[in-house]
């Protein structure tokens, strides 16, 4: 998945390319779209509970039956049972392994590999190019008044930067097996993913399903570099053919399956931060070192720095913010879950259903408490900000004229752009008056004595939130359907609660195609430590897991078929 937005403005004056590239496939790893799943880790150490004394389902909380198709037979069966055979899993493990060989980092063509391996999906569906790289597949269904079920993933890689090849245990574009993994670049983000939507539908082709709600399959080519070309034409395309909201529900690459607060959750993302950088730039008059003012422009942009990080986000919870009901799922279901914030929610719960109490000048102090944990934790209920990058003066002899900075904000859940520039704003005026310097909020003039503010065209707004309800029957939602294969797959000791990313994946192009958005990495291997190393060296993928993927769409795909959604 997709960790930076560093595909800038063209032209903006900002890091050279090669200082990019190592950022992004060396430093975001740490903070991405994993967050979640790190911060999972943190709490491992709880022994696993005995599913007897804890209620599978409860009002807060609520969890769905394991959801099995009805439509069965011979063929199908079949087909369950060769898919949890060792025959699979070694076919499995080579399809991928091929897969990973071909070094998709910039663009290479893996249409050809795709035709081959799966030689009845590439018969049987239709394919489309769209913007030469983007390939959708739709598998027609019969009854065309069922909207589509659209599954994603993308087919580039984050490039292995040459001075790590030699740190690999296994060379990073090998596919190299060695009975337990599939080692390289893209084992777990994400050809696994979209080698397992095509396993799944030539599976399901081999047994002789026939869809009655169309399946449309989507992979995106330049996922890691913010997916500007691939799913920002495929997203349009399929909106143009299908109308807005004309699919039932997308799932895409993110988080996997990890333990919190003692207990195995799956968390599919319904939800994603925003996104937006901010430049400011300090004009103030130069002049010869010798004789300077008290302060000159790097000064002043030193001061507004230090304002900005002494005035930055709260935490908040807004009532969305999927956080929230993973909370009341861990104090409901979850042995190490702390009391303190079981408290905290319970009176936050009740002041919720007397009034909407939590204005916005109130202290969160659920949200305080919860973020006291760690900084991933803080960070999915609050809105970032990190100057990153900074600009000014030219020479020792020289005062300097023009001092620029760029402040990056992930924005949290129920915020938006607006607030983060009126607050940026709020801070700059209070310098800018100070100094008697203009100030000229949003992409404002430069004058030689002024404070600008401009934001980036990479702005996107919080991602809206995916229903998470349930409906009167237990399997009326998309998410209800989703929740409810995945605990047929893992069992009832799984619970599902929604997750939120602090990252985006190519899903933030779908927006206007579907409300039931789902970004959810459905392998899972409980053996397994680690997340996969996505975006650095080692990256690999458990063959178990890979093939629980495979078991997971084709399970989703026929739940979905006999949906009445
Ligand atoms: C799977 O592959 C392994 C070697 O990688 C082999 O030993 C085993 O017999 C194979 N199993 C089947 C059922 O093909
Ligand atoms: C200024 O605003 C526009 C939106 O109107 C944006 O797309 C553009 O990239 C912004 N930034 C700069 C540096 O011009
Ligand atoms: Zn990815």
């Amino acid at each position: 998945m997709e960790k930076n937005w560093g595909a800038e403005t063209a032209g903006a004056p900002l890091e050279p390319r090669n200082k990019k590239t190592a950022f992004r496939t060396l430093v975001l790893p740490i903070v991405g779209i994993w967050t979640i799943w790190i911060l999972f880790r943190t709490y491992s150490t709880w022994a696993f509970p005995d599913p007897a004394v804890v209620p599978s389902s409860s009002q807060k909380c609520p969890q769905v039956e394991p959801l099995f198709p009805a439509l069965r037979s011979q063929e199908m069966d079949s087909m369950d049972m060769y898919l949890e055979s060792d025959t699979f899993l070694n076919k499995s493990v080579s399809r991928l392994s091929g897969a990973v060989r071909i070094p998709t980092e910039s663009f290479d063509d893996m249409g050809p590999y795709l035709a081959v391996t799966f030689p009845l999906v590439h018969a049987s569906l239709q394919i489309e190019k769209v913007n030469t790289h983007g390939l959708l597949y739709t598998w027609a269904g019969s009854d065309t008044s069922l909207k589509p079920t659209l599954l994603m993933a993308h087919q580039d890689v984050v490039p292995v930067p040459d001075a790590t090849v030699g740190q690999w245990t296994h060379p990073p574009f090998s596919g190299f097996f060695d009975g337990k993994f599939v080692w390289g670049r893209g084992a777990s983000d994400c050809k696994n993913q979209l080698i397992a939507i095509l396993e799944a539908v030539e599976a399901l082709l081999e047994s002789d399903f026939s869809p009655r709600r169309t399946l449309l399959l989507s992979f995106g080519f330049d996922e890691e570099i913010s997916g500007r070309e691939g799913a920002n034409t495929l997203a349009p395309f399929l909106v143009k053919r299908y109308g807005k909201g004309g699919v039932a529900a997308i799932v895409d690459e993110g988080a996997p399956n990890a333990e919190v607060w003692g207990r195995n959750f799956a968390v599919p993302g319904v939800a994603e931060k925003g996104y937006v950088d901010v430049d400011i730039v300090v004009r103030m008059p130069g002049g010869h070192s010798s004789v300077p003012p008290k302060h000159n422009g790097i000064g002043v942009a030193s001061e507004l720095i230090t304002r900005i990080e002494e005035n930055t986000y709260e935490p908040r919870l807004d009532d969305q913010n999927p956080y929230l009901e993973l909370m009341r799922c861990g104090a409901e279901h979850a042995p190490a879950f702390p009391s303190k914030l079981k408290k905290l929610l319970k009176s936050r719960d009740k002041k919720s259903s007397r009034a909407q109490e939590h204005t916005c000048n109130k202290k969160d102090r659920l949200a305080l408490e919860a973020s006291k944990e760690n900084l991933l934790v803080k960070y999915l209920m609050t809105t970032s900000v990190a100057v990153d990058i900074i600009h000014g003066g030219v020479k020792t002899n020289a005062l300097p004229e023009r001092t620029q900075f760029t402040v990056n904000h992930r924005i949290n859940v129920g915020s938006s752009s607006q607030d983060v520039f009126g607050h940026i704003a709020g801070i700059a005026k209070g310098v800018a008056e100070k100094y008697g310097l203009a100030l000229t909020p949003f992409n404002g003039t430069e004058t030689p004595f002024s404070i600008t503010l401009s934001y980036h065209d990479t702005k996107l707004e919080p991602a809206p939130v995916t229903p998470t309800g349930l409906g009167d029957e237990d399997h009326d939602t998309a998410y209800g359907i989703l929740s409810g294969t995945t605990r047929a797959l893992y069992g009832q000791d799984l619970l599902v609660a929604p997750g939120i990313m602090t990252g985006n994946t190519d899903t933030r192009y779908y927006w206007d195609l579907s409300e039931n958005i789902f970004r959810y990495g459905p392998g899972w291997d409980r053996e397994q430590t680690g997340f996969g190393n996505i975006h650095t060296v080692d990256e690999k993928v458990g063959a178990k897991a890979h093939v629980d993927t495979v078991r997971w769409m084709a399970g989703f795909v026929r739940n979905m078929d006999e949906a009445n959604l």
